[in-house]
């Protein structure tokens, strides 16, 4: 999970921790009780362990933007496909969002501080989306599951497909080779780094 803070508000990627949890971490006096300028919240994919607080963000900002591709509609909507199972809990999801299906560079939020742009990256699931933000003049990219540093996500779980992945890594790799990128799990990296190191990138 990444939380974002600009002078235009708050964007939340992938809540995978509780408001509170994330008011006490990121010492953000007033996340928890909806107080903060939350803008937006923005889902790189269905799987669990990166939207299983989403309904207390979206309880909390009701007025915040819910970014998400219907391609893992049915990911959230079966807990065995969402692998909320592998958590020991039978979790399914029913929330309204902006459809980021079939994006690619779409500018889905603009305003002075902040540029956010998607791109739909399928492979680890079918609606697996990279956000590309641009806080302030810094460029970012969020790539969730799709790419990790020196690797890719897995392709075995509902609605994964290797093939499919790495044309959506070919793509990813035609990105600025300076753009920083901050997967869902572990260290960040870059475009660049990952063409050179990252053995998925030369499929
Ligand atoms: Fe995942």
């Amino acid at each position: 999970m990444y939380i974002l803070t600009g002078p235009s508000g708050v964007f939340v990627i992938d809540p995978s921790v509780s408001p509170k949890a994330a008011e006490d971490y990121c010492n953000l006096p007033g996340l928890a009780s909806g107080e903060c300028p939350v803008k937006a919240i923005l889902l790189t994919h269905g799987h669990h362990d990166h939207i299983k607080y989403v309904n207390s963000w979206i309880s909390a900002y009701p007025s915040a933007g819910v970014f998400f591709s219907s391609n893992d509609r049915e990911l959230i909507k079966n807990a065995f496909m969402n692998c909320s199972y592998m958590e020991g809990s039978e979790t399914v999801y029913d929330f309204k969002f902006s459809d980021l299906a079939g994006t690619y560079g779409q500018n889905i939020y603009k305003d002075d501080s902040m540029e956010i742009r998607t791109f739909e990256t399928p492979g680890h699931t079918m609606g697996s989306v990279c956000f590309l933000v641009n806080l302030s003049g810094e460029e970012m990219l969020f790539t969730g599951d799709t790419v990790f540093k020196g690797s890719v996500g897995r392709t075995d779980m509902p609605g994964g497909s290797s093939k499919i992945l790495a044309e959506s890594i070919r793509r990813i790799a035609k990105l600025d080779p300076g753009l920083r990128i901050y997967p869902g799990h572990g260290p960040e990296s870059t475009i660049g780094y990952e063409i050179r190191f990252n053995p998925f990138f030369s499929l």
